[in-house]
């Protein structure tokens, strides 16, 4: 099946009752064990599972409209977007999805985090996005069906539909049609994230090259799968005994280890910065003088803190430009 197909089949029951327009929230998703590396790049099928925890009132509110225009026009945080910018390409790639009387849309999309920093990302917009399109054509499908759309746009997308911790299981299928995210029920409510956010002058390079080229280039990414096994095995067991420590040990270590594949690829992929290091050597330190504060870091130089509750006070003392976030 292509794209195409699967939007069909997932459709085909579907009746055909467009509003006019339509809006939708979803929240951005941290992952804990990351989803690094394709299976099938046109229909974002992962080589792993993964689980994130989405950050509650964080995230993306599209509002869709159809419009009598013979172009879409986008708009993020109230400005107008280049067609011809990638971020553009890519909405309206996904949107030729949906098109079923050639219509055009008119797409404001507004974000409560850092866009700038390559921290809204995809997920949250393209997982907005597909709730907003499931409004504007009424078609009811369920979360499931919504996750593989969402998925269809950005792979971590599937993820956002859901709050609290979540679990995106990669299938086996060629189809697709069982890849899709899972919410867990357990709670965390002392469980924080802060955002450290490092300004990221650099183009970063996207996550869908840098996958393919871990992929083809790091005899390391061989090792990856079986980490990541291990690793949702250990943080699964961790959220059911809300063991902290061991939770976000795994976290960061998770995290370390994806990036150790992409600086095993060739050309190396290096997302940290020197801010970024710093950063990483003073939670270090921090750790060794009793503060239980770890990490994790997704495609840029920016770093997710993980605590808990307790030790907000002390974390805001060391990093005063922390944005603390409560998923729970
Ligand atoms: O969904 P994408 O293509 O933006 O890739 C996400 C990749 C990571 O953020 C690094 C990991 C993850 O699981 O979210």
């Amino acid at each position: 099946m292509n794209k195409n197909e699967l939007v069909q089949f997932i459709l085909a029951d579907r009746k055909f009752i467009p509003n006019h327009t339509a809006e939708a929230f979803a929240p951005t998703n941290i992952a804990l064990i990351k989803y690094w590396g394709k299976r099938n790049a046109a229909l974002n099928l992962p080589v792993t599972d993964s689980l994130s925890v989405s950050l509650a009132h964080k995230g993306a509110h599209t509002h869709i409209e159809i419009i009598n225009s013979a172009q879409d026009e986008f708009l993020l945080n109230d400005k107008k977007l280049d067609l011809d910018s990638s971020f553009s390409l890519r909405l309206k790639e996904f949107l030729d999805l949906f098109r079923f009387k050639k219509e055009h849309y008119r797409i404001k999309t507004k974000t409560n985090i850092p866009v700038a920093a390559g921290l809204a990302s995809s997920a949250c917009g393209f997982a907005a996005l597909t709730l907003a399109l499931n409004k504007l054509y009424n078609w009811e499908l369920n979360a499931t069906q919504l996750s593989i759309l969402a998925r269809l746009g950005s792979g971590s997308a599937c993820r956002s539909i859901y709050s609290g911790f979540v679990w995106w299981q990669k299938g086996i299928d060629e189809n697709g049609l069982d890849s899709y995210a899972i919410p867990l029920e357990q709670r965390w409510p002392e469980l924080c994230i802060g955002l450290l956010i490092i300004n990221n002058k650099a183009k970063a390079l996207s996550s869908r090259l840098a996958m393919e080229q871990t992929l083809k280039t790091s005899y390391l990414y061989e090792m990856w799968p079986q980490q990541v096994a291990h690793d949702l095995n250990a943080i699964h067991e961790s959220i059911l005994s809300k063991d902290f420590e061991q939770f976000a040990k795994i976290s960061e270590h998770n995290a370390l280890s994806m990036h150790a594949t992409m600086l095993s690829a060739w050309p190396p992929i290096l997302y940290a910065q020197a801010e970024t290091t710093q950063l990483m050597h003073k939670i270090w330190e921090l750790r060794k003088q009793g503060l239980s504060i770890y990490f994790t870091q997704d495609a840029g130089p920016n770093l997710k803190l993980i605590f808990l509750e307790k030790d907000s006070a002390s974390v805001k003392e060391h990093f005063p430009e922390i944005e603390i976030i409560k998923p729970f």
